[in-house]
């Protein structure tokens, strides 16, 4: 044999006796930091595709994504859900070692408690953060503030108290907030009126938000809106705008006091729920114009006057106009 073909046979020995590594596309920091990650959470069982001598690009391992579409195959997207942790632990910092993260998605573990990690600041390239039904403790952090890829933020239903950070406004690329079903006190910030032009979608229910809207938030532009189930006093017609894209308007179980009459409808409203205040004045004749209203509920207020006829205000049942002050005509009692 020539020298040439020993030095063949040993690489082609050497390719199939270590097949894993060499077709290997996972970058092996990437790996490491995946491997910490569930050694920082006790090896849950949920995690036991993930292994050392696999490649963690490989569908197999369960919640991770590879890039594949710039051929970096770096780690970019970690989708995490019921991950039966065996006893409480802190989100890992070892997750802001996957530097090229652009989706972290976090739902549904009961044993996870704590606070919001400092460390995910690292993730420059984050664009989408999901923390939801955890156990995760303490203030919404500043430092939120700092990740400037960020365009959307979920937080809901975890255990966060404090007040809103006025300073997430300033986030160039954020589009929604939702920080629904957590224990947040306090007014929302006048800030929140500056969001970019970007920012359509405002999720705050299910808090103890006191305070009045802030008239600022008549500069945005939302195409989902839910205030409901707060505290929260005065005015909300400045959410209201026919100049506006607005879907969906969830008000439901404030302590809301406007004139309702006077309120300017955007053609878009599929659903409107302003039920559980203390809302006065009539119903804008523009509600029958609505072409795609379908959800709709202004029971438990104080409104008086006609149910204007026509559009789809009829389909309604008289549930969704009851126990107002004076309301009257179908699917009410007739006025007279
Ligand atoms: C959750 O973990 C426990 C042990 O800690 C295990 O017995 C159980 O099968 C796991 N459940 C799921 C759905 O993985
Ligand atoms: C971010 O990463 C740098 C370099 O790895 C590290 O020194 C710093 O402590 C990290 N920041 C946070 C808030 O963890
Ligand atoms: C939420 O946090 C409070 C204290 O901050 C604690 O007493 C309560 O048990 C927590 N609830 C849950 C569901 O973790
Ligand atoms: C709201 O956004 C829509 C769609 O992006 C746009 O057509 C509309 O002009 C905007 N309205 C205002 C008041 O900015
Ligand atoms: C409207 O809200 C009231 C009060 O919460 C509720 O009892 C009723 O069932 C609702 N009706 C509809 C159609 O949602």
């Amino acid at each position: 044999m020539s020298r040439l073909s020993i030095i063949i046979v040993v690489i082609v020995a050497a390719l199939s006796l270590t097949p894993a590594l060499s077709d290997e596309l996972c970058n092996p920091r990437d790996k490491k930091a995946l491997l910490q990650f569930k050694k920082d959470l006790g090896n849950p069982t949920t995690l036991s595709s993930w292994l050392p001598n696999t490649d963690c690009c490989n569908p197999e391992w369960d919640g991770v994504l590879c890039d594949t579409d710039n051929k970096t195959y770096r780690v970019n997207q970690l989708y995490l859900t019921n991950l039966n942790l065996s006893k409480p632990y802190p989100i890992p910092s070892s997750v802001s070692r996957l530097p090229y993260l652009n989706l972290l998605y976090l739902t549904t573990t009961p044993n996870l408690l704590g606070q919001i990690p400092s460390s995910i600041v690292n993730l420059t390239k984050l664009h989408y953060l999901y923390i939801t039904r955890t156990s995760l403790s303490g203030q919404i952090p500043q430092f939120l503030s700092h990740m400037k890829t960020i365009v959307t933020f979920d937080l809901s239903y975890n255990n966060l108290s404090g007040t809103l950070p006025p300073s997430l406004s300033s986030l160039p690329n954020l589009q929604g907030l939702a920080f629904d079903g957590n224990r947040i006190t306090g007014p929302i910030p006048d800030s929140y009126g500056s969001f970019s032009h970007k920012f359509t979608s405002l999720t705050l229910s299910r808090n103890r938000l006191t305070g009045e809207i802030p008239a600022t938030l008549a500069d945005l532009n939302l195409t989902f809106v839910d205030l409901s189930l707060n505290k929260l006093e005065g005015d909300a017609s400045v959410l209201f705008g026919s100049d506006k894209n607005t879907q969906e308007i969830n008000l439901a179980k404030n302590l809301l006091e406007f004139d309702f009459g006077n309120v300017k409808l955007s053609k878009d409203l599929e659903s409107l729920d302003i039920r559980n205040n203390r809302v006065y004045g009539t119903l804008p004749k523009g509600l029958t114009a609505l072409k795609y209203l379908s959800r709709f509920n202004v029971s438990y207020n104080n409104l008086c006057g006609e149910i204007p006829q026509g559009g789809n205000l009829q389909r309604f049942g008289a549930s969704s106009y009851a126990h107002n002050k004076c309301l009257c005509g179908s699917p009410l009692p007739s006025c007279t």
